[in-house]
């Protein structure tokens, strides 16, 4: 079958899944779909949307509806934006520029990974959505501003600060299909950085406090960070309310509710549950986002639902890229929303500020 065409009978984000693992063969799949240790959380991220019943209402009288929002500034036709993942080329010769062209054929907000493929200048020179910069903290601050004043300069619209992920995790999966991660000099954004940091231990020395740790990232450099940039800053990987007060206490202009699709710490709730803490302890102060396990329109819905103001997709965008390139990217966005605007339809929902907890069986008003 040609590339670019999408196979018959794919008629839903998860059919996607067989046909990718098969195209983008052992090691690729092994670090794109895996998950930390025994993937507990990964399954979690699934299974706790499973667990939410909706409740439907009957001749809903909703002429007039959309799925429009602003946030931070920007435009957006729906809530769901691509989320920052690493190594597109993986699943597409053009790594992240077809993701993009991708995104904008379905209209979604892409958020650029600091590990992708292709250069932050170059993605956004070709952009026509929405686009934010996902930073991680590099050891190198001078470097890190740099890369600021880069997607600034590129004209990003917000900074997405990853905090959950000071190492990577253990993910046996990937491990176990011998995927062996590009060198820094060989990631685009990152060719000139130099560092000596990397999480390894010989026999009997410690992994992480032996030096690691005295150059990761703190709440202070959110507060440089802060000081430093005019953009929106939202921090990626929020799960507590001590968290949630300490990002806003350091500025943060959003939090991303994320366990990092299950790839770092295995046995963090799933994001879903830990979304309505995280809502009640902001309070309404700044916007909430959420990710992992999203997979069905009626998870964004659900996800609307307890708290969020819109939601960002991971795999299920890769796999999309690896099926058929951009045209699969589309398609995976475009079966999201529609599967929403069903949902909000039989909920009774014609904007997204009407998304409650009304939707929610258990919360039943
Ligand atoms: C990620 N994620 C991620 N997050 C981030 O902030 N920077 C990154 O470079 C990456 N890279 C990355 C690579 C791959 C292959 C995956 C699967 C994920 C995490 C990502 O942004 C998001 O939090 C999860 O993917 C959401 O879960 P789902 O949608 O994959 O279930
Ligand atoms: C990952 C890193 C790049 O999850 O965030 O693979």
């Amino acid at each position: 079958m040609a590339r670019f065409e999408i196979p018959e009978g794919v008629v839903a984000v998860e059919d996607y899944e067989p046909v990718a693992r098969e195209r983008l063969g052992r090691e690729a799949w092994g670090y794109y779909s895996g998950g930390a240790a025994d993937e507990t959380t990964l399954r979690w991220n699934r299974e706790a949307f499973a667990r939410l019943r909706l409740k439907s209402r009957a001749l809903p009288e909703i002429a007039g509806g959309g799925t429009g929002l602003r946030l931070f500034g920007q435009d957006f036709a729906h809530p769901i934006l691509v989320a920052p993942t690493a190594h597109h080329r993986l699943a597409d010769p053009a790594g992240e520029l077809a993701t993009l062209v991708g995104a904008g054929g379905a209209k979604a907000g892409m958020v650029v990974s600091t590990e992708a493929d292709v250069t932050l200048e170059e993605i956004a020179a070709a952009a026509r959505t929405p686009l934010w910069f996902q930073l991680y903290i590099q050891h190198d601050r001078g470097f890190t501003l740099e890369l600021v004043r880069r997607a600034e300069a590129a004209g990003y619209g917000v900074l997405v600060v990853t905090v959950d992920a000071p190492v990577f995790g253990m993910r046996n999966t990937e491990q176990r299909a011998g995927y062996k991660p590009p060198k820094l000099s060989q990631h685009a954004n990152l060719a000139d950085l130099h560092t000596s940091y990397f999480a390894h231990a010989e026999l009997g020395e410690s992994l992480m406090f032996g030096g690691f740790m005295d150059v990761a990232a703190g709440w202070a450099d959110i507060e440089r960070l802060r000081a430093a940039t005019k953009l929106p800053i939202i921090l990626k990987g929020i799960l507590c309310e001590e968290d949630t007060e300490r990002a806003i206490g350091a500025g943060a202009d959003g939090l991303v509710v994320s366990n990092h699709g299950g790839r770092v710490l295995d046995t963090l709730p799933a994001s879903i549950e830990a979304l309505p803490r995280v809502a009640k302890a902001v309070g309404g102060r700044v916007p909430v986002l959420m990710d992992g396990g999203i997979r069905r329109g009626t998870d964004v819905l659900k996800a609307l639902a307890l708290g969020a103001s819109a939601v960002m997709v991971g795999r299920p965008v890769l796999y999309g890229l690896a099926v058929a390139g951009p045209a699969g990217v589309a398609h995976v966005l475009h079966l999201l929303r529609c599967e929403l605007e069903i949902a909000m339809v039989m909920t009774g929902c014609s904007r997204l500020d009407e998304i409650g907890p009304q939707v929610l069986w258990d919360a039943g008003t």
